[in-house]
């Protein structure tokens, strides 16, 4: 059903449906009485704010957000000066935790300047308990707080905040719901991402992920299908297939569907230029996968293939369930059949026992596989997982080896990068430059950014470019024209 046929199901005036979405429209309505009653007195409309922290899945979950304020009522702006304020939250390791307590902190003056504003806070963060307690003490002003499982039901939490209760907190520890109708606002009117799947399963023994986003549930193709299609009828050419683990979609499903199936669909409805996915788990790449990717020209030239380690005994203690062997033979084989795609790649180091030895294992599989992009990270010790229990390395040891590491990535991104000099490819343009007037960036297939002259008219466009000058990671192209 549509937003306003949702809407209009519902009678604000009678008792809240019992369940489901149907009870968190019935709120929607509800606070757009109170949001109009609100305007009349402010003489404005009332103001909020989303503020995003985390990952592609997240990124996704704010727009849920943004669209459910929106309906309510809200004017959306980008700024916290706003009346409601929510921090969407990541904890896959501490600093992102350090940088939402950055924010409250320097957020707190703004309700003191006025009484009337509310936070509001979300996302994995919130599935730890340590977490919630301290919010509750240190930053008491926050009146709501809520978790992964249950980001259906803000409607109703918002209208509680807002109708005399002042600390709203419920977190659920699971949930079977996957709400199908609740409405999203996009940030980017050419490009979406479409969650696939919820939670993972793999427990690696690093991960908080399975902790805070549950087990893995798979939402039906025929869902998936019909939100694509309503996305290219509604302008987006690109999309991007979000999970923690896609490579498991579809295997719990009543009929099961594997992720090269969905991915060969997708790739087959009109009008969708480009289909990206996110993240892919060596362990289970299967021939079928690369081999929907080869022949689907409009599945993005781009895999991103998480290695973690290089070593053997460290792979093992992760819990990953591959091999440095088999992950090269994997990465020589998708070199071989699609020549033409960017690996890129997530490294940690400093996991519990690692050695310079077993970073320089990680290091020959970079040079190996010869990456075109790796987002390294120093290990973060998360509490609850197996790795919290095990011997740390100390910090100035995962420093130097962090540093060796970065160096060998950067070294491979290079060369990488200078192998498309000359080349002519689509370049989707995403935003105007901000440094050099009259430029616009876009992105190609592979994911590498190039700049080329062109205006605002361009975004969401393809133009097809010439990739000039080399700029390490980037290059300045010219523009020869729509694609
Ligand atoms: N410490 C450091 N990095 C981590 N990641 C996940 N958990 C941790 C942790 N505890 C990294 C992994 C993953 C990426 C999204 O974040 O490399 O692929
Ligand atoms: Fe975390 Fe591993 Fe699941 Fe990725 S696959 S979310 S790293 S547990």
């Amino acid at each position: 059903m549509t937003e306003e046929a949702l809407l209009a199901s519902v009678d604000p005036a009678g008792p809240a449906p019992e369940d489901g979405e149907l009870r968190q429209y019935y709120f929607i309505r509800k606070m757009q009485e109170f949001t109009q009653n609100r305007e009349r007195v402010l003489g404005r409309k009332m103001t909020a704010c989303v503020v995003t922290f985390g990952c592609q899945m997240n990124a996704r979950d704010s727009e849920k957000l943004s669209g459910i304020l929106s309906l309510c009522g809200f004017a959306m702006q980008d700024k916290e000066d706003v009346d409601f304020v929510i921090y969407n939250t990541c904890t896959v390791r501490d600093n992102a935790d350090q940088h939402l307590y950055g924010r409250l902190g320097q957020y707190h003056h703004l309700i003191r300047e006025d009484r009337s504003r509310k936070a509001a806070i979300c996302g994995c963060m919130m599935q730890e308990k340590t977490a919630v307690e301290k919010i509750r003490q240190s930053y008491s002003f926050v009146s709501l707080i809520f978790g992964t499982y249950n980001l259906y039901c803000f409607p109703e939490y918002l209208y509680r905040i807002y109708h005399g209760e002042k600390h709203v907190i419920e977190l659920w520890d699971r949930s079977d719901t996957i709400a199908e109708d609740m409405p999203v606002r996009r940030k980017f009117p050419w490009k979406s991402g479409i969650n696939i799947m919820f939670g993972c399963d793999n427990f690696c023994s690093y991960c908080i992920v399975p902790y805070v986003r549950g087990r893995e549930k798979s939402r039906d193709p025929e869902d998936i299908l019909r939100e694509v299609e309503r996305l290219a009828a509604d302008g987006v050419v690109e999309v991007m297939l979000l999970g923690q683990n896609v490579n498991s979609y579809g295997k719990n499903l009543d009929t099961p569907v594997s992720f090269a199936q969905l991915l060969d669909a997708v790739c087959k409805v009109p009008s969708i230029r480009r289909v990206r996915f996110m993240t892919p788990h060596p362990k289970d790449f299967s021939e079928d996968l690369i081999e929907v990717i080869r022949r689907n020209p409009n599945a993005a030239r781009h895999i991103h293939l998480p290695l973690q380690s290089g070593s053997d005994r460290i792979l093992r203690a992760m819990n990953r369930h591959y091999t440095k062997e088999q992950f090269l033979a994997l990465a020589r084989h998708i070199r071989e059949e699609i020549p033409d795609a960017a690996l890129t790649t997530d490294i940690i180091v400093g996991f519990p026992g690692e050695t310079a030895a077993d970073v320089d294992e990680t290091i020959d599989v970079v040079r190996k596989v010869s990456f075109d992009n790796a987002y390294t990270f120093i290990y973060s010790m998360r509490s609850g997982t197996p790795a919290a229990r095990m011997e740390q390395v100390p910090e100035e040891e995962k420093k130097r080896n962090f540093e060796r590491l970065l160096q060998t990535v950067q070294e491979t991104a290079r060369k990488q990068t200078l192998l498309l000099q000359g080349k002519t490819y689509p370049a989707l343009i995403e935003e105007e430059n901000d440094q050099v007037k009259g430029f616009v960036t876009g992105r190609l297939s592979n994911n590498m950014i190039v700049h080329m002259p062109g205006d605002a008219s361009l975004i969401g466009k393809f133009c097809m470019v010439r990739l000039d000058d080399c700029r390490g990671f980037y290059y300045f192209g010219s523009n020869l024209g729509l694609a």
